[in-house]
């Protein structure tokens, strides 16, 4: 089998869904013409989850290309929007770290549960996060044993982040975001430090929240998630400590399945309206 730049035309007459899974700015290059020929879209890249093409802009340091597409597209987090995904033509797949952190959060912005203004997000990944690009930081002999953090309260995953959560809760939120590279091939882990309202029980409404959902797991009051309980699966795996007037929540999924690739199908199955676990247990 031979391989050649990809054709839209060619790519339409045999394929209802593409996934672009592709640099971002790439990413924009080749949506439009696939969804002007009726294909529909789901996008792992940045390139369609930021709704405002200025934000984009300064955080990705390029024009948007495609800025009039940008409020069609619908933010590909399930458990938040799985309405809106059913009917899209062009889904944003979120972020890695994006994923986990809004799972975390979301039960409880969404609700007043914990101070919007005030949420410390300390995370970690494993180095397939960062792609396939040859860098010096993450050749084996400089990422093995070491562990660093990096984009300190920098991180161009930051205003996707609070994008979602100042929707969730309805004002703008306040957030500080540390990623750090783990010796890992895979693997999310983030500690989310949050000041909760008096009297709210947020071990009852995380529970509550995710019930019937097929991939968010709720550990039970003071069991935490480790990496190794989500790797190669599509769960996200989530505890709670719940005391005083701090909580503590940790969340973890696998960066290349819930935090990409298999967030990804999971969109396609609602989109095409397959069951929604189809290919993913
Ligand atoms: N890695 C993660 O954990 C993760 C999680 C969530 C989202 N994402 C996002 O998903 C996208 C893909 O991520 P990745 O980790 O798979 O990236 P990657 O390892 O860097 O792969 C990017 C791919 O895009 C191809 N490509 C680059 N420029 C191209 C162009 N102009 N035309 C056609 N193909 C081109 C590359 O082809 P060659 O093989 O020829 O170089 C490569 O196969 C990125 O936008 C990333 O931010 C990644």
């Amino acid at each position: 089998m031979s391989c050649h730049k990809a054709q839209p035309r060619e790519i339409a007459a045999s394929c209802a869904v593409v996934f672009l899974a592709l640099p971002h700015t790439v990413a924009m290059e080749y949506a439009p013409s696939l969804l002007k020929l009726g294909v529909k879209v789901i996008d792992l890249s940045a390139d369609y989850r930021i709704n405002d093409p200025a934000v984009y802009e300064r955080h990705y340091q390029i024009p948007h290309k495609d800025a009039a597409r940008l409020k069609h597209a619908v933010y590909g987090l399930p458990e938040l929007y799985r309405a809106d995904i059913a009917s899209a033509t062009l889904v944003a797949n979120p972020g890695c770290y994006p994923t986990c952190a809004i799972l975390a959060l979301a039960p409880f912005l969404s609700c007043g549960a914990v101070d919007r203004t005030h949420i410390i997000i300390d995370a970690k990944s494993g180095i397939s996060g960062a792609g396939k690009k040859i860098t010096r930081d993450l050749l084996f002999g400089e990422a093995h044993e070491d562990f660093r953090a990096y984009k300190v309260n920098a991180h161009q995953h930051i205003p996707e982040i609070v994008q979602v959560l100042a929707r969730l809760a309805g004002g703008d939120v306040g957030v500080t975001f540390v990623p750090h590279l783990l010796p890992l091939n895979r693997g999310i882990l983030e500690t989310i430090y949050v000041t909760k309202q008096k009297g709210t029980d947020l071990q009852g409404l995380m529970s509550a929240f995710y019930k019937t959902e097929p991939f968010v797991r709720v550990r039970p009051q003071g069991e935490f998630p480790r990496i190794k309980d989500v790797v190669y699966t599509n769960y996200c795996d989530i505890g709670v400590r719940d005391e005083g007037t701090r909580a503590i929540i940790i969340a973890a999924i696998d960066n290349l399945r819930k935090g990409a690739s298999g967030q990804a199908v999971q969109n396609m199955n609602i989109m095409f309206g397959f069951p929604e676990h189809l290919g993913l247990r």
